[in-house]
């Protein structure tokens, strides 16, 4: 049982909670109530039975957090916990449940670990759901495809959703590459997928504040420091494996130079680096384009090209349009 929390209190004793972590088709662990101007509104009931269609309808709402009372935390932790056993260990799942379900339990495994990165049980406990997420990655046929057929909306950019995206496909194209045939390479890469941008996150950095428009990244204060910065909230703990720091370290470093904060050259990077570094990029484009295929692999393969090796852009394109093919041409 773990003694952190993993939310945010607020005065009148409701935590918050991300919606993504509410799981599809099962009976609700606790009460749910959303934020109407200023107030706690209830949403749903426990034991209510939330289908795709009423989730997806808070999200198209725009509303991303959630409120339950702060007593029925617990609780809540045991419902996605359970959520993500029976369904992983139910034959008859489909690859849609597996993976909402897994990506629950992810968004608060992240949360967690941002909440207290100092606490080996919650990076353990955590990290055993980062690696079961790249195991299904890797095996589950339709695995990548659900989760980046997920809504692509402006207002879905956040960084758990960035992560998750960026986690599956390094994990695709690591394995294409033949660069994670161990599992503790697999895991360490996933793991460092989740919290490459950590201390952009615990710095309060949104998302939205590094693509909206006319916005230079230059110009936000922890912008060049992120990587370092992510790096440091780990180090020095026994627990964490070494190429986690690394992999955090050199993510927005490019083979060719260009990157940053060391300017490190291919040969001076670690392999699973330069897929995470590249796929980081790529989920930019994706979100800019708001997960439209041709226009991100279009402008991605363009500003990329030279700057990475051709067979890596090659192969995340041909992993990307397998998951998610060209959109039909509008006529115009
Ligand atoms: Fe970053
Ligand atoms: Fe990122």
């Amino acid at each position: 049982m773990t003694k952190s929390r993993s939310t945010f209190i607020t005065p009148d004793g409701y935590a918050v909670i991300r919606a993504s972590m509410l799981v599809p088709d099962r009976a609700l662990g606790v009460e749910v109530s959303v934020l109407i101007n200023g107030r706690a509104v209830k949403w749903a009931l426990e034991g209510d039975i939330l289908d795709r269609s009423r989730l997806d309808r808070i999200m198209s709402f725009k509303i991303r957090k959630v409120l339950i009372r702060a007593d029925d935390e617990p609780a809540f932790r045991r419902y996605v916990e359970r959520a993500f056993d029976d369904t992983l260990s139910n034959e008859s799942s489909s690859a849609q449940q597996k993976i909402q379900a897994t990506s629950s339990a992810t968004d608060l495994a992240v949360q967690d670990i941002l909440n207290t990165p100092e606490d080996k049980d919650t990076y353990n406990r955590s990290q055993a759901y980062f690696e079961r997420l790249g195991a299904l990655v890797a095996s589950l046929p339709g695995g990548l495809e659900e989760i980046l057929a997920r809504p692509y909306a402006a207002e879905s950019h956040d960084h758990l959703s960035h992560s998750l995206r960026v986690a599956a496909l390094s994990v695709a194209l690591a394995s294409r590459l033949g660069l994670v045939s161990k599992e503790k390479d697999r895991t360490a890469l996933v793991t460092a997928s989740y919290l490459h941008d950590a201390a952009l996150e615990t710095a309060g950095v949104a998302r939205a504040q590094l693509h909206s428009q006319g916005a230079v990244r230059d110009r936000v204060a922890e912008w060049k420091t992120h990587p370092m910065e992510g790096a440091r909230l780990f180090q020095g703990k026994d627990f964490v494996n070494s190429r986690v720091l690394d992999l955090i370290a050199q993510h927005e470093e490019i083979p060719n130079g260009d990157g940053f904060p060391q300017g490190l050259t291919k040969a001076k990077m670690d392999p699973l680096a330069i897929v995470l570094s590249l796929v980081n990029r790529f989920e930019d484009y994706f979100e800019r384009h708001e997960g439209k295929t041709a226009p991100a692999l279009d402008d991605f393969i363009k500003s990329e090209l030279g700057r990475y090796d051709l067979d890596y852009l090659t192969h995340l394109k041909a992993i990307v349009l397998q998951a998610r093919p060209l959109e039909p041409r509008t006529k115009v």
